[in-house]
Protein backbone atom coordinates (compact mmCIF):
# COMPACT_ATOMS: atom_id res chain seq x y z
CA UNK A 1 0.00 0.00 0.00
CA UNK A 2 2.97 2.26 0.67
CA UNK A 3 4.03 2.16 -2.45
CA UNK A 4 0.36 2.67 -3.94
CA UNK A 5 1.03 5.63 -2.30
CA UNK A 6 4.21 6.53 -3.38
CA UNK A 7 3.08 6.10 -7.13
CA UNK A 8 0.24 8.10 -6.82
CA UNK A 9 2.67 10.97 -5.29
CA UNK A 10 5.05 11.03 -8.03
CA UNK A 11 1.81 10.66 -10.93
CA UNK A 12 0.32 13.45 -9.14
CA UNK A 13 3.23 16.00 -8.77
CA UNK A 14 4.56 14.52 -12.71
CA UNK A 15 0.59 15.81 -13.55
CA UNK A 16 0.33 18.87 -11.76
CA UNK A 17 3.61 19.85 -13.22
CA UNK A 18 2.03 20.27 -16.71
CA UNK A 19 -0.79 22.50 -15.95
CA UNK A 20 -1.16 25.27 -17.22
CA UNK A 21 -5.05 26.36 -16.47
CA UNK A 22 -6.89 26.70 -13.11
CA UNK A 23 -9.42 24.22 -14.64
CA UNK A 24 -6.32 21.54 -15.25
CA UNK A 25 -5.98 21.81 -11.63
CA UNK A 26 -8.92 21.35 -10.54
CA UNK A 27 -9.41 17.96 -12.49
CA UNK A 28 -5.94 16.88 -11.22
CA UNK A 29 -7.19 17.41 -7.93
CA UNK A 30 -10.31 15.44 -8.23
CA UNK A 31 -8.56 12.91 -9.95
CA UNK A 32 -5.71 12.38 -7.53
CA UNK A 33 -7.65 13.60 -4.13
CA UNK A 34 -11.09 13.33 -4.91
CA UNK A 35 -13.88 10.66 -4.26
CA UNK A 36 -13.37 8.50 -6.84
CA UNK A 37 -9.68 8.93 -6.26
CA UNK A 38 -7.62 5.71 -6.32
CA UNK A 39 -6.39 7.85 -2.99
CA UNK A 40 -9.56 7.76 -1.70
CA UNK A 41 -9.97 4.05 -2.15
CA UNK A 42 -6.93 3.09 -0.57
CA UNK A 43 -8.09 5.01 1.87
CA UNK A 44 -10.86 2.97 2.15
CA UNK A 45 -8.85 -0.47 2.46
CA UNK A 46 -6.96 0.38 5.00
CA UNK A 47 -9.95 -1.20 7.68
CA UNK A 48 -8.42 -4.48 7.15
CA UNK A 49 -4.51 -3.36 8.50
CA UNK A 50 -3.39 -4.74 11.48
CA UNK A 51 -2.85 -1.75 13.48
CA UNK A 52 0.61 -1.29 13.27
CA UNK A 53 0.10 -1.28 9.18
CA UNK A 54 -2.43 1.29 9.77
CA UNK A 55 -0.10 3.85 11.92
CA UNK A 56 2.29 3.04 8.70
CA UNK A 57 0.08 3.52 5.94
CA UNK A 58 -1.58 6.25 7.88
CA UNK A 59 1.40 8.48 8.28
CA UNK A 60 1.97 7.64 4.62
CA UNK A 61 -1.47 8.53 3.42
CA UNK A 62 -1.19 11.76 5.36
CA UNK A 63 1.77 12.68 3.87
CA UNK A 64 1.13 11.92 0.56
CA UNK A 65 -2.07 14.05 0.76
CA UNK A 66 -0.58 16.98 2.17
CA UNK A 67 2.27 17.02 -0.76
CA UNK A 68 -0.44 16.45 -3.05
CA UNK A 69 -2.45 19.38 -1.78
CA UNK A 70 0.90 21.64 -1.37
CA UNK A 71 1.77 20.83 -5.02
CA UNK A 72 -1.87 21.97 -6.16
CA UNK A 73 -2.25 24.98 -4.30
CA UNK A 74 1.26 26.24 -5.22
CA UNK A 75 0.65 25.61 -8.98
CA UNK A 76 -2.81 27.37 -8.48
CA UNK A 77 -0.94 30.32 -7.36
CA UNK A 78 1.52 30.60 -10.11
CA UNK A 79 -1.08 30.40 -12.71
CA UNK A 80 -3.27 32.96 -11.21
CA UNK A 81 0.38 35.40 -10.80
CA UNK A 82 1.51 34.49 -14.48
CA UNK A 83 -2.19 35.59 -15.36
CA UNK A 84 -2.18 38.55 -13.19
CA UNK A 85 1.18 39.73 -14.62
CA UNK A 86 0.77 39.21 -18.04
CA UNK A 87 -2.43 41.41 -17.83
CA UNK A 88 -0.74 43.75 -15.67
CA UNK A 89 2.09 43.86 -18.87
CA UNK A 90 -0.43 44.33 -21.86
CA UNK A 91 -2.27 47.10 -19.72
CA UNK A 92 0.99 49.20 -19.20
CA UNK A 93 0.95 52.75 -19.57
CA UNK A 94 3.25 53.89 -21.71
CA UNK A 95 4.29 57.36 -19.40
CA UNK A 96 6.52 58.41 -22.74
CA UNK A 97 3.65 59.35 -24.92
CA UNK A 98 2.75 62.57 -25.49
CA UNK A 99 -0.36 63.95 -23.63
CA UNK A 100 -3.00 65.76 -26.02
CA UNK A 101 -2.99 68.85 -26.50
CA UNK A 102 -5.82 70.63 -24.38
CA UNK A 103 -7.40 73.92 -25.62
CA UNK A 104 -7.01 76.37 -22.78
CA UNK A 105 -10.16 79.33 -23.55
CA UNK A 106 -9.75 82.71 -22.90
CA UNK A 107 -11.81 85.56 -21.65
CA UNK A 108 -14.35 87.22 -23.62
CA UNK A 109 -13.18 90.82 -25.23
CA UNK A 110 -16.15 92.23 -23.28
CA UNK A 111 -14.83 90.71 -20.07
CA UNK A 112 -11.10 91.90 -20.88
CA UNK A 113 -12.39 95.51 -21.71
CA UNK A 114 -14.63 95.64 -18.43
CA UNK A 115 -11.89 94.48 -16.17
CA UNK A 116 -9.28 97.02 -17.88
CA UNK A 117 -11.76 99.48 -16.46
CA UNK A 118 -12.74 98.30 -13.48
CA UNK A 119 -9.05 98.09 -13.03
CA UNK A 120 -8.42 101.91 -13.18
CA UNK A 121 -11.33 103.03 -11.22
CA UNK A 122 -10.34 100.70 -8.56
CA UNK A 123 -6.89 102.04 -8.49
CA UNK A 124 -8.47 105.36 -7.96
CA UNK A 125 -10.42 104.57 -5.21
CA UNK A 126 -13.98 103.12 -6.61
CA UNK A 127 -16.09 100.85 -5.62
CA UNK A 128 -17.42 98.69 -7.87
CA UNK A 129 -21.12 97.59 -7.68
CA UNK A 130 -23.80 94.94 -9.06
CA UNK A 131 -27.37 95.74 -9.79
CA UNK A 132 -29.93 94.21 -11.19
CA UNK A 133 -31.37 93.66 -14.52
CA UNK A 134 -34.97 93.71 -13.93
CA UNK A 135 -35.50 97.40 -12.31
CA UNK A 136 -38.38 99.16 -11.99
CA UNK A 137 -39.72 102.07 -13.83
CA UNK A 138 -38.95 104.40 -10.54
CA UNK A 139 -34.98 104.00 -10.38
CA UNK A 140 -34.76 103.55 -14.47
CA UNK A 141 -36.60 106.89 -15.27
CA UNK A 142 -38.86 108.79 -12.40
CA UNK A 143 -36.00 109.16 -9.82
CA UNK A 144 -34.03 110.34 -13.04
CA UNK A 145 -36.13 112.90 -13.55
CA UNK A 146 -37.61 111.39 -16.83
CA UNK A 147 -41.65 111.61 -15.54
CA UNK A 148 -44.10 109.03 -17.71
CA UNK A 149 -45.00 111.56 -20.22
CA UNK A 150 -40.90 112.51 -20.90
CA UNK A 151 -40.22 112.60 -24.39
CA UNK A 152 -36.12 111.12 -23.75
CA UNK A 153 -37.84 107.92 -22.52
CA UNK A 154 -38.29 107.14 -26.31
CA UNK A 155 -35.00 107.18 -27.39
CA UNK A 156 -34.64 103.96 -24.51
CA UNK A 157 -37.78 102.20 -25.68
CA UNK A 158 -37.53 99.31 -23.09
CA UNK A 159 -39.07 95.66 -22.48
CA UNK A 160 -41.25 96.02 -19.82
CA UNK A 161 -42.03 92.77 -17.72
CA UNK A 162 -45.20 94.23 -15.99
CA UNK A 163 -46.56 98.11 -16.10
CA UNK A 164 -43.89 98.90 -13.34
CA UNK A 165 -40.56 96.41 -14.26
CA UNK A 166 -38.34 96.36 -17.06
CA UNK A 167 -34.95 95.38 -18.48
CA UNK A 168 -33.01 98.27 -17.43
CA UNK A 169 -32.08 100.29 -20.49
CA UNK A 170 -29.28 101.80 -19.00
CA UNK A 171 -27.38 101.60 -16.12
CA UNK A 172 -28.07 104.84 -14.59
CA UNK A 173 -30.60 102.90 -12.74
CA UNK A 174 -27.70 101.75 -10.56
CA UNK A 175 -27.15 105.76 -9.69
CA UNK A 176 -30.65 105.82 -7.65
CA UNK A 177 -30.61 102.76 -5.81
CA UNK A 178 -26.25 103.35 -4.99
CA UNK A 179 -26.96 106.95 -3.73
CA UNK A 180 -30.43 105.47 -1.96
CA UNK A 181 -28.08 103.18 -0.10
CA UNK A 182 -25.21 105.39 0.44
CA UNK A 183 -27.47 108.55 2.00
CA UNK A 184 -25.29 108.15 5.40
CA UNK A 185 -21.84 107.25 3.81
CA UNK A 186 -21.10 110.59 2.14
CA UNK A 187 -18.85 111.45 -0.14
CA UNK A 188 -18.93 108.18 -2.12
CA UNK A 189 -17.67 106.67 -6.02
CA UNK A 190 -18.39 103.51 -7.51
CA UNK A 191 -18.53 102.56 -11.14
CA UNK A 192 -21.34 99.58 -12.14
CA UNK A 193 -20.48 97.53 -14.95
CA UNK A 194 -23.48 95.57 -16.18
CA UNK A 195 -25.95 94.43 -19.02
CA UNK A 196 -28.88 97.05 -20.56
CA UNK A 197 -31.97 96.27 -23.15
CA UNK A 198 -33.40 98.57 -25.35
CA UNK A 199 -36.03 98.00 -27.91
CA UNK A 200 -33.85 98.23 -30.71
CA UNK A 201 -33.19 96.88 -34.75
CA UNK A 202 -30.14 94.61 -34.96
CA UNK A 203 -27.41 96.06 -36.88
CA UNK A 204 -23.68 96.11 -36.98
CA UNK A 205 -23.56 99.10 -34.70
CA UNK A 206 -26.65 98.45 -32.32
CA UNK A 207 -28.23 95.53 -30.42
CA UNK A 208 -30.78 94.83 -28.13
CA UNK A 209 -28.81 94.22 -25.39
CA UNK A 210 -25.53 95.53 -25.11
CA UNK A 211 -23.45 96.45 -22.06
CA UNK A 212 -22.25 99.73 -19.84
CA UNK A 213 -20.37 100.99 -17.28
CA UNK A 214 -22.04 103.51 -15.22
CA UNK A 215 -20.05 106.02 -13.11
CA UNK A 216 -20.87 107.75 -10.01
CA UNK A 217 -19.39 110.16 -7.64
CA UNK A 218 -21.55 112.01 -5.13
CA UNK A 219 -19.60 114.48 -2.27
CA UNK A 220 -19.09 118.50 -1.39
CA UNK A 221 -17.28 120.37 -3.83
CA UNK A 222 -17.31 118.08 -6.82
CA UNK A 223 -17.23 120.06 -9.70
CA UNK A 224 -17.44 119.48 -13.91
CA UNK A 225 -13.16 119.94 -13.72
CA UNK A 226 -13.24 116.33 -11.30
CA UNK A 227 -15.31 114.95 -14.43
CA UNK A 228 -13.29 116.48 -16.87
CA UNK A 229 -10.07 115.20 -15.03
CA UNK A 230 -11.47 111.33 -14.42
CA UNK A 231 -12.59 110.93 -18.09
CA UNK A 232 -9.27 111.85 -19.49
CA UNK A 233 -7.17 109.17 -17.51
CA UNK A 234 -10.00 107.10 -18.63
CA UNK A 235 -9.55 107.62 -22.59
CA UNK A 236 -5.40 107.97 -21.90
CA UNK A 237 -5.72 104.70 -20.14
CA UNK A 238 -8.16 103.10 -22.68
CA UNK A 239 -6.98 104.23 -25.87
CA UNK A 240 -3.71 105.43 -25.35
CA UNK A 241 -1.37 108.23 -23.54
CA UNK A 242 -1.71 110.55 -26.22
CA UNK A 243 -5.38 110.38 -26.43
CA UNK A 244 -7.23 114.18 -25.47
CA UNK A 245 -11.06 114.04 -25.01
CA UNK A 246 -13.52 117.02 -26.00
CA UNK A 247 -17.13 117.79 -24.14
CA UNK A 248 -19.87 118.75 -26.43
CA UNK A 249 -22.73 120.18 -25.15
CA UNK A 250 -25.78 117.84 -25.11
CA UNK A 251 -28.64 116.57 -23.21
CA UNK A 252 -29.72 113.81 -20.47
CA UNK A 253 -32.26 114.48 -18.17
CA UNK A 254 -30.38 113.11 -15.16
CA UNK A 255 -27.35 115.59 -15.22
CA UNK A 256 -26.85 119.21 -15.68
CA UNK A 257 -24.99 120.21 -17.33
CA UNK A 258 -24.90 117.21 -19.84
CA UNK A 259 -22.08 116.33 -22.32
CA UNK A 260 -20.91 113.62 -25.19
CA UNK A 261 -17.36 112.63 -24.69
CA UNK A 262 -15.33 112.43 -27.75
CA UNK A 263 -11.72 110.99 -27.55
CA UNK A 264 -9.43 112.15 -30.27
CA UNK A 265 -9.01 109.60 -33.02
CA UNK A 266 -6.15 107.48 -32.26
CA UNK A 267 -5.80 105.62 -35.72
CA UNK A 268 -5.28 108.38 -38.20
CA UNK A 269 -3.55 110.89 -35.53
CA UNK A 270 -6.55 113.62 -36.43
CA UNK A 271 -6.02 113.71 -39.81
CA UNK A 272 -9.15 112.11 -40.73
CA UNK A 273 -10.10 108.38 -41.42
CA UNK A 274 -13.06 105.71 -41.48
CA UNK A 275 -12.72 105.23 -38.06
CA UNK A 276 -13.44 108.84 -37.03
CA UNK A 277 -15.53 109.52 -40.07
CA UNK A 278 -13.24 111.69 -41.10
CA UNK A 279 -13.30 114.33 -38.27
CA UNK A 280 -10.63 113.05 -36.42
CA UNK A 281 -13.11 112.45 -32.90
CA UNK A 282 -14.61 109.93 -31.43
CA UNK A 283 -18.06 109.38 -29.52
CA UNK A 284 -17.38 107.44 -26.28
CA UNK A 285 -19.35 108.11 -23.50
CA UNK A 286 -22.41 110.79 -21.70
CA UNK A 287 -21.86 112.50 -19.29
CA UNK A 288 -22.80 115.27 -16.84
CA UNK A 289 -23.22 116.94 -13.00
CA UNK A 290 -26.26 115.02 -11.89
CA UNK A 291 -29.31 117.12 -11.77
CA UNK A 292 -30.24 118.79 -8.79
CA UNK A 293 -34.10 116.89 -8.79
CA UNK A 294 -32.13 113.82 -9.18
CA UNK A 295 -29.68 114.17 -5.59
CA UNK A 296 -32.78 115.61 -4.19
CA UNK A 297 -35.27 112.35 -5.42
CA UNK A 298 -32.38 110.37 -3.42
CA UNK A 299 -31.99 112.54 -0.32
CA UNK A 300 -29.31 114.78 -1.10
CA UNK A 301 -29.21 118.46 -0.48
CA UNK A 302 -28.26 119.90 -3.77
CA UNK A 303 -26.77 123.23 -2.26
CA UNK A 304 -24.54 121.31 0.25
CA UNK A 305 -24.19 117.84 -2.19
CA UNK A 306 -22.97 117.72 -6.28
CA UNK A 307 -21.66 114.97 -8.17
CA UNK A 308 -20.57 113.74 -11.41
CA UNK A 309 -21.84 110.61 -13.15
CA UNK A 310 -21.28 109.25 -16.81
CA UNK A 311 -22.01 106.25 -18.69
CA UNK A 312 -20.10 104.20 -21.07
CA UNK A 313 -20.68 101.75 -23.32
CA UNK A 314 -18.44 98.61 -22.82
CA UNK A 315 -19.27 97.24 -26.63
CA UNK A 316 -18.30 100.74 -28.67
CA UNK A 317 -14.81 100.50 -25.95
CA UNK A 318 -14.02 96.63 -27.16
CA UNK A 319 -15.23 97.40 -30.63
CA UNK A 320 -12.65 100.75 -31.20
CA UNK A 321 -10.08 99.22 -29.12
CA UNK A 322 -10.03 96.11 -31.29
CA UNK A 323 -11.13 97.25 -34.46
CA UNK A 324 -14.15 94.89 -34.45
CA UNK A 325 -16.60 96.28 -37.22
CA UNK A 326 -20.01 94.41 -36.25
CA UNK A 327 -21.05 94.65 -33.23
CA UNK A 328 -23.14 90.89 -33.20
CA UNK A 329 -20.01 89.54 -33.09
CA UNK A 330 -19.31 89.87 -29.47
CA UNK A 331 -22.99 87.50 -29.05
CA UNK A 332 -22.80 84.96 -31.92
CA UNK A 333 -19.87 82.60 -30.04
CA UNK A 334 -18.06 82.20 -33.61
CA UNK A 335 -14.94 80.74 -32.55
CA UNK A 336 -13.11 82.33 -35.56
CA UNK A 337 -13.41 85.88 -33.95
CA UNK A 338 -12.89 84.97 -30.15
CA UNK A 339 -9.65 83.34 -31.21
CA UNK A 340 -8.53 86.51 -32.39
CA UNK A 341 -8.71 86.93 -28.36
CA UNK A 342 -6.96 83.82 -27.94
CA UNK A 343 -4.05 83.69 -24.95
CA UNK A 344 -2.44 81.14 -27.49
CA UNK A 345 0.53 79.10 -25.71
CA UNK A 346 0.96 82.04 -22.67
N1 LIG B 1 -27.48 106.68 -19.30
C1 LIG B 1 -26.95 107.39 -20.44
C2 LIG B 1 -27.12 106.51 -21.67
O1 LIG B 1 -27.37 105.36 -21.55
C3 LIG B 1 -25.50 107.72 -20.27
C4 LIG B 1 -25.24 108.66 -19.13
C5 LIG B 1 -24.89 108.18 -17.89
C6 LIG B 1 -25.29 110.02 -19.31
C7 LIG B 1 -24.62 109.02 -16.86
C8 LIG B 1 -25.04 110.90 -18.28
C9 LIG B 1 -24.70 110.38 -17.06
O2 LIG B 1 -27.01 107.00 -22.77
Amino acid sequence: MIESFEKIKNEALAEINECTDEVMVNNAKSKYLGKKSEFSSLMAGMGQLSNEEKREVGAKSNEVRTVISEALDSKLKSIKDEALNRKLEEDKIDLTLPSKKRHRGTKHPLTMVREEIEDLFVSMGYDVVDGPEVDSDMNCFEMLNLPKSHPARDAQDSFYITEEMLLRPHTSSMQVRSMLENVEKKPFKLICPGKTYRRDDDDATHSHQFSQIEGLVVGENISLSDLKGTLELFAKKMFGKDREIRFRASYFPFTEPSYEVDVSCFSCGQKGCNICKGTGWIEILGCGMVHPNVLRNCGFDPEKYQGFAFGVGIERVAMLKYGVSDIRNFYTNDYRFLNNFDRKEM
